[in-house]
């Protein structure tokens, strides 16, 4: 598959996917595959340790006794973990909401660039500048007392600016930001995607719940975090989350540039697309076809259990293809798995309104998810 443009500084693939890795290696594992289990359990210390995670977050929520948007609760929960790995931002001890200030950022990229007072577009520039601020703030401190490393991907991208030749100071910057995004936008909206289908189809529920008191059962202590042979064992939650990605498709699409002249032999047979033309894949209509995926407009975790790893990888591209797809695919994953477990297992819910999703073109919650969550008793 050629390669594709994005607005990123072109790059080798291979030291990309080395800086790609070497994130989720400071979130928690050394590569792709084999990255999930110790993201899981960074995932529960986060959760213990700081107090703001997965863990505290939801009991946060519960505790308020008030509605709350989950989509936009999600996004603060995903911020201040993604800014703690990334570049070591202590939410609980900084004057600053990093939350918001990240929420600013997001919310804007995809608006009318129209920088003016008042406009969304206007305070995401706003936001840009105070995070590149504190971003590069926290690199050059790295790059002259790497003692005070915290294990983050700053650190890493520090010990690489000395041996790949590629990387300069403003492209971790670019691309520590380009990771915020990424990671915010597309675990928040998964997350606001699962209420809402939780609500619309009840059963799905009863099936999770199933697999997830059987999970505890199995446990000695019944309070101990999520381990990741339990992780790996949780076949209807991974449905579930396969199923939430197949409908939702958090990203409209990927992008790929012809590098020559590819005749297509599709509807427009004689067509041939340009060299240098980007094209966008379209791979939420792929996750439609209803050949693969029977009455493919249905939300129904269970038709999973029947579709092989061979069709799956042809057909369900939510990550994108080939040797650029995501490089937090596992890790969403195991957020969004982690997020689940501990939501279901412990708590129960309402939804209150909201759900209705539009996408522009990214997808969006129009008028949120809102929901009261509280304890089991
Ligand atoms: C539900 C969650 C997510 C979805 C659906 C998603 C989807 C995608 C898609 C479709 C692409 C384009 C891939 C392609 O062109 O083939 C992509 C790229 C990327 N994603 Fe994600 N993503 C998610 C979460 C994350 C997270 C949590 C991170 C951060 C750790 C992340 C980091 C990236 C990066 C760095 C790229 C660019 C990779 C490259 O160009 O080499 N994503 N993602």
């Amino acid at each position: 598959m050629p390669n594709h443009s994005l607005d990123l500084p072109s790059f080798h693939q291979e030291q990309n996917s080395k800086i790609w890795a070497s994130v989720l290696d400071e979130l928690g594992g050394p590569a792709h595959d084999n990255i999930v289990g110790p993201t899981a359990q960074q995932l529960h210390l986060s959760a213990r340790g700081s107090g703001r995670g997965v863990v505290a977050n939801l009991r946060d929520w519960a505790g308020q006794g008030e509605t709350i948007d989950a989509k936009t609760a999600t996004s603060n929960m995903v911020a201040v973990f993604a800014a703690k790995h990334l570049f070591g931002h202590d939410a609980e001890t900084s004057s600053e909401d990093i939350a918001e200030t990240i929420d600013g950022f997001v919310q804007g990229l995809l608006s009318f660039p129209l920088n003016i007072p008042g406009t969304r577009f206007h305070k995401c520039m706003k936001d840009k500048d105070k995070l590149e601020k504190m971003i590069t703030a926290k690199l050059k401190e790295r790059i002259i007392c790497p003692e005070k490393g915290q294990g983050d991907f700053l650190d890493q991208a520090v010990k690489d600016l000395n041996t790949d030749f590629f990387l300069t100071e403003n492209f971790i910057i670019s691309v520590t930001m380009g990771i915020l995004f990424a990671t915010v936008e597309s675990i928040s909206t998964s997350v606001g995607l699962a209420f809402k289908f939780f609500a619309e189809h009840p059963w799905v529920l009863e099936d999770l719940e199933t697999e997830q008191e059987a999970v505890i059962g199995k446990r000695d202590d019944k309070n101990s975090p999520l381990t990741w042979d339990e992780y790996r064992s949780m076949t209807l939650t991974m449905n579930f989350i396969n199923e939430v990605l197949r409908l939702g498709n958090v990203f409209p699409g990927i992008l790929r540039r012809a590098l020559k002249d590819i005749p297509y032999n599709g509807m427009l047979v004689g067509y041939t697309i340009p060299a240098g033309w980007t094209i966008m894949v379209v791979t939420s209509t792929l996750q439609l076809n209803p050949e693969i995926f029977k009455d493919p407009l249905a939300f129904n975790p269970r038709r999973w259990k029947d579709i092989d790893q061979e069709t799956a990888s042809k057909n369900f591209m939510p990550f994108g293809g080939g040797t650029r797809q995501c490089a937090g695919a596992e890790l969403a994953k195991a957020f969004f798995a982690t997020f689940l477990h501990v939501l279901i297992s412990k708590y129960r819910w309402t939804k209150v309104k909201g759900g209705d999703v539009a996408r522009r073109p990214m997808l969006r919650f129009e008028d949120g998810i809102f929901v009261n969550i509280s304890k089991k008793p």
